[in-house]
């Protein structure tokens, strides 16, 4: 199975044994391989979407260092990092990223040179790389101890801007928090923050596929307002499969509302601007465009779903007056 279509079959399932076993079954990048694979891409895929400087930033994708495949122990087996693993590592291409970021853009996210940009669940470095190549700061956390192996040698500047990638969970740790840092312009979670991965409405067969953020909505919430500059944007987009019918075994990742409340987020200190906005049609689009729909992938129209919710940290003004 082509390397793209098998990672979006994932579909924002972080729980990943069944990429282990298909790590080995890749066949080996050449360094330039992917990313050339990926700059081909961008022609279709920036036909649906709206804001110019997220097409700027799709175009990025070509400029990505090369990788040379080198070999990493992960869960006791020795796996190879290639260009294809260290760009989508087990969730999926860079690209997807583009309608989390025009839905920011089209929200009052401006990008003026050297915006803070800071990923929960980053899950891989290509699209933050991306950003870096544009002069944009970028920073990422992550609990997958195979990232930070993978990752261990990439923080640093990058063109005009930077990405530095920690191990760890935020907020919770709290010299990992003081490490990630604050005034940021834009913070971002791409199918990470679902309702069935933190709050799911069935049981769950196996609690290790739900997400624990270590502490309470309304402290990660806070922590989140914290590192935000006023006015600041935090953006939840999550892709998910169909939902499971109520007779099947649930599925935590098909549940892509937000895991939060709008009056948690008041109360936290944002503003809300859209709420559990479904983006179906939107996310099929560029789903399209990127291919995900090609021979041996995805029926769109039954196998692709996507939420998005948008909250604007209030001003300095206006902080403190919630109730
Ligand atoms: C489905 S993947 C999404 C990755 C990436 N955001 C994307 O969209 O391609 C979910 C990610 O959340 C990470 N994760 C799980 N629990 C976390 C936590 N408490 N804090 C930060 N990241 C977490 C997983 O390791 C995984 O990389």
């Amino acid at each position: 199975m082509n390397r793209k279509i098998f990672w979006i079959l994932l579909l924002g399932s972080w729980w990943s044994s069944f990429a282990s076993a298909q790590e080995t079954t890749q066949q080996v990048a050449k360094p330039g391989e992917i990313v050339a694979q990926l700059a081909s891409e961008v022609a279709d895929a920036e036909t649906v979407i709206s804001n110019a400087w997220v097409i700027d930033w799709m175009k990025q994708v070509g400029k990505l260092p090369a990788v040379e495949a080198w070999q990493i122990e992960s869960n006791g087996k020795q796996i190879t990092i290639d260009e294809g693993m260290f760009y989508y590592a087990r969730y999926g291409s860079p690209l997807a990223y583009a309608r989390a970021l025009d839905l920011a853009v089209t929200s009052g996210f401006e990008p003026a040179t050297g915006a803070k940009i800071f990923d929960f669940g980053y899950g891989s470095i290509g699209h933050l790389r991306m950003l870096a190549l544009m002069g944009h700061h970028c920073v990422g956390v992550d609990v997958a101890p195979f990232l930070k192996r993978m990752y261990a040698n990439a923080n640093g500047p990058l063109g005009d801007g930077s990405v530095f990638v920690y191990d760890g969970q935020f907020p919770k740790e709290e010299a990992l928090t003081e490490k990630v840092g604050q005034d940021f312009d834009l913070v971002i979670s791409k199918n990470v923050l679902k309702k069935g991965y933190i709050h799911p409405s069935r049981e769950v067969s196996d609690p290790r596929m739900l997400i624990d953020l270590g502490v309470d909505d309304a402290t990660f919430l806070a922590s989140v307002a914290a590192m935000l500059k006023p006015n600041g944007l935090f953006v939840i987009y999550n892709f998910c499969p169909a939902k499971a019918a109520t007779d099947k075994p649930y599925i935590p990742w098909a549940e892509g509302e937000s895991p939060f409340s709008k009056d948690a987020f008041v109360r936290a200190g944002f503003e809300v601007l859209h709420l559990d906005v479904v983006d179906d049609a939107e996310a099929r689009r560029l789903g399209h465009a990127l291919g995900w729909d090609a021979a041996g992938g995805m029926n769109l129209d039954t196998d692709l779903f996507a939420w998005y919710t948008i909250i604007r940290k209030n001003s300095d003004k206006e902080a403190g007056t919630q109730p």
